[in-house]
């Protein structure tokens, strides 16, 4: 048989030829700046401590924290973003706005080392501080079930959040979930004089599993119960959107989709219908598959990562919060 088929002019593999012709070509990049490296800080330790389910992942010293985001901006990473794991926690997380705080005494170390070679952002929320680990304050309703009281949690975001600022912080990123929270953060950090001081709004957070080796770093699983009264639910697509305009109506300068792989759906969706920056978080159980599967022989860690990384960008997000940031953007470059 040599019978020949017509191709027609347009044969898109010209364009695949050769490394150089496709990547003149990529639609998309991985770009250092894109990525913020997710970091942890312990108080009350002498040495980093490894986060079993994360390997690779550790709750830092201050000490190795600035050690490893002095290599991030070496690396050429846009941002850290910072989670205190404290000696101590209670019922209304103290220690979240304690100035001698561990996350706190962190941001002000990476402030006057680093100044403005790199973005500080900060997670503000309760769970790492809370000893029930909810995301807020508890009350009973009227059922006798324990439940997080959504207002009376506002009072404590919106003083974490100038705390978190007085120390130093470019960027806070509450992750609670609660509703109001970007409009009583805004208000608090205006009200205090630091309207210069952005939020990044952990928008459309899902009640996810993925979440499972974040809480052994940051020591903040729930005591009883779920977070799925405040969280959303994993079945929801229209509810991220509705989610992501109620905060940009209370002022969130840049908008968060977590987790990120399998939400890829949501951060199309909202890329289409917003003009801020949008972030996506590849949570701990990304990285954790990724690890494992790589510890068995199973796949090429680099090129999953790297493909992952830039779905991700491709999908819509303008930059991803990774546990991966300085290694892929040492890649990158
Ligand atoms: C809450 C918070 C969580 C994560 C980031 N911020 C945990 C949760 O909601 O249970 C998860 C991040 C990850 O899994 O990597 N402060």
């Amino acid at each position: 048989m040599n019978e020949s088929f017509d191709v027609g002019p347009i044969r898109p593999r010209r364009l695949r030829r050769f490394a150089a012709l496709r990547r003149l070509v990529a639609e998309t990049r991985l770009h250092p700046a894109d990525l913020v490296l997710p970091v942890f800080v312990k108080e009350g330790i002498g040495e980093p401590v490894p986060v079993d389910s994360m390997p690779g992942v550790v709750q830092h010293t201050r000490d190795s924290l600035r050690k490893a985001v002095h290599d991030a901006v070496e690396a050429g990473v846009g941002g850290v973003i910072v989670f205190g794991i404290p000696a101590h926690k209670d019922a209304r997380g103290s220690a979240a706005d304690d100035p001698n705080g561990i996350a706190l005494q962190a941001v002000r170390d990476l402030r006057s080392e680093f100044a403005d070679r790199i973005v500080v952002m900060t997670d503000l929320c309760l769970d790492e501080y809370t000893d029930h680990g909810h995301c807020g304050i508890l009350r009973t309703d009227r059922f006798g079930a324990s439940v997080v009281d959504n207002d009376a949690t506002l009072q404590r975001y919106a003083s974490i959040a100038v705390a978190q600022a007085e120390a130093g912080a470019d960027v806070v990123a509450p992750s609670g979930m609660m509703d109001g929270q970007v409009a009583a953060i805004r208000s608090a950090l205006d009200t205090a004089g630091f309207s210069d001081v952005a939020i990044l709004a952990y928008s459309a957070k899902f009640a996810s599993a993925f979440y499972g080796p974040f809480r052994d770093a940051a020591e903040c699983a729930p005591q009883f119960g779920d977070r799925r009264g405040y969280q959303q639910d994993v079945a929801n697509a229209r509810e991220a959107i509705r989610e992501i305009r109620l905060d940009l109506a209370q002022g969130a300068d840049m908008v968060m989709v977590k987790p990120a792989l399998g939400y890829l759906d949501i951060v199309r969706a909202v890329r289409d219908v917003v003009d801020v920056p949008l972030a996506a978080y590849q949570v701990s159980g990304e990285y954790a598959m990724v690890e494992a599967a790589t510890a068995r022989g199973w796949i090429d860690r680099r090129a999953v990562i790297e493909e992952i990384l830039l779905g991700i960008r491709r999908a819509g997000a303008d930059f991803v919060l990774t546990y991966w940031a300085t290694e892929a953007a040492r890649w990158s470059r």
